[in-house]
């Protein structure tokens, strides 16, 4: 993959696209099917970056899994007292939710295990899940405190009941992995909805999961069961061919089998505040997930002002977001954001710098931006700062630039997208 890709002004896209399995629901598939006894099938898997790294960490636990790297991935569950101690090190790679949710299940494991990263990760906060675990008994030890590498001696887990400080699908579900572990009902309660993959697909395998309001309890000890995952296509990827389309002048693009969680499908609700044209069509069930076609066309948008829960349910669309508004008629503001600036990088900062440089007029917030719209996005060069949504979001600006645009540092997109380019230029007339 080069380091660099050059994207020009487009009009006219036209084409049908199937996204690639949701990055989030394929994680899931295999931690859970690990500790589940008996074998799952797993379909429309994300054979990304990301998601091999957790494969390779449950096969250094002894779980045997065939057709890693494929779309069609078979995990040999090893039941919840199976896994073994690993001989080396685990390598998560970029990916904040193979570690933190990975550490739930480590937490439960009478063994010593060490979790490393590349240099994003490591700098990313893991106090987040360490504080947790240890209440519940395990012993989690990083650098400087709670920095990665991590190393988890755990056992023994006691049920806990935790409020997070901050909306995290990646905490939510560490705790309820872990608690799977403990003798008891574990209850964690969050600020605001965040995804809920974890609850649904826990439930599938037979744990006792309850959802109410913003409380989740699980029991500890269930017996989960391994049967067939059908992974929904990822939203998140879509929303770059979604936005695309509603951006460049006379397009029309249908995006297959996406899956709309409502707890995931908030660019959706935004976009449509906006003035953007989506209509949903052939909705189904896969998987316990929900799922739809979706028809997008060229479209005029308005700019809008965006906060409080709905942040949660599209944080990792706000780059794109943002570029969005750069064409829409008026300001757009984003706020209770601050998420963003530990992500795999700072995606605040990141937005609001490489837009700029692209000819945006964009002012930075401590928990968002606020970005002028009217188009008038010049083009140049700019960085992804060797982050994959920061990536494609600014393909997704190359389009609508006058001049094109070169995104710097891009082999990051193979963390959630391997193919990306490919499907991206297969819309161009
Ligand atoms: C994810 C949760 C979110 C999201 C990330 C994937 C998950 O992170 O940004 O890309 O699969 O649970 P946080 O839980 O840190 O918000």
């Amino acid at each position: 993959m080069a380091e660099k890709v050059t994207v020009q002004p487009k009009s006219g896209l036209r084409g049908e696209i199937w996204p690639p399995g949701d990055k989030s629901i394929s994680h899931r598939s295999v931690m859970i099917s690990a500790i589940a006894e008996g074998m799952t099938e797993i379909e429309n898997f994300l054979p990304g970056q990301d998601c091999i790294a957790t494969i390779r960490a449950f096969e250094n636990m002894g779980v045997t899994v065939e057709g890693a790297g494929t779309k069609s991935v078979r995990v040999h569950g090893v039941g919840l007292d199976g896994l073994k101690e690993p001989g080396d090190v685990l390598d998560m790679g970029n990916s904040g939710t193979s570690m933190r949710l990975i550490s739930g299940i480590l937490a439960g494991q009478p063994f010593y295990s060490v979790m490393t990263g590349d240099g994003s990760l490591r700098s990313r906060p893991m106090n987040r899940i360490a504080e947790p675990l240890r209440l519940m008994g395990a012993r989690v030890y990083g650098r400087k405190g709670d920095l990665a590498p991590l190393t988890i001696v755990g056992g023994g887990l006691k049920p806990i009941h935790y409020r997070t400080p901050v909306a995290s699908a990646q905490i939510k579900s560490c705790i309820l992995l872990a608690g799977l572990f403990a003798d008891g009902e574990t209850v964690v309660t969050e600020p605001a909805e965040s995804r809920d993959h974890t609850e649904r697909m826990l439930g599938s395998f037979g744990a006792d999961v309850v959802s109410r309001d913003l409380s989740r309890r699980v029991k500890g000890r269930p017996r989960l069961a391994g049967h067939s995952v059908i992974v929904p296509g990822d939203i998140s990827s879509a929303s770059y061919f979604l936005v695309a389309a509603i951006l460049c002048r006379d397009s029309e693009v249908v995006l297959r089998s996406v899956g709309l969680n409502p707890t995931r499908a908030g660019l959706l609700e935004a976009l449509e505040a906006m003035g953007g044209q989506v209509s949903l069509e052939n909705h189904r069930e896969e998987s316990g997930e929900p799922v739809a076609d979706l028809h997008v066309r060229s479209s005029q948008l308005k700019g809008r002002d965006f906060r409080g829960d709905l942040i949660v349910r599209m944080l990792d669309e706000i780059p794109l977001l943002a570029v969005a508004a750069t064409q829409a008629a008026g300001e757009t503001t984003i706020r209770d954001a601050a998420e963003l600036r530990v992500k795999e990088t700072d995606r605040i900062a990141a937005t609001v710098s490489e837009l700029r440089r692209l000819g945006a007029q964009i002012e930075e917030l401590d928990d968002g931006m606020i970005i002028a719209g009217g188009g008038g996005l010049k083009g140049g060069e700019c960085t992804s700062h060797g982050d994959h949504r920061m990536a494609m979001s600014l393909a997704v600006a190359g389009l609508i630039s006058e001049t094109g645009t070169t995104v710097h540092d891009v082999a990051c997109v193979n963390t959630s997208f391997p193919g990306f380019w490919d499907v991206l230029s297969s819309l161009y007339t």
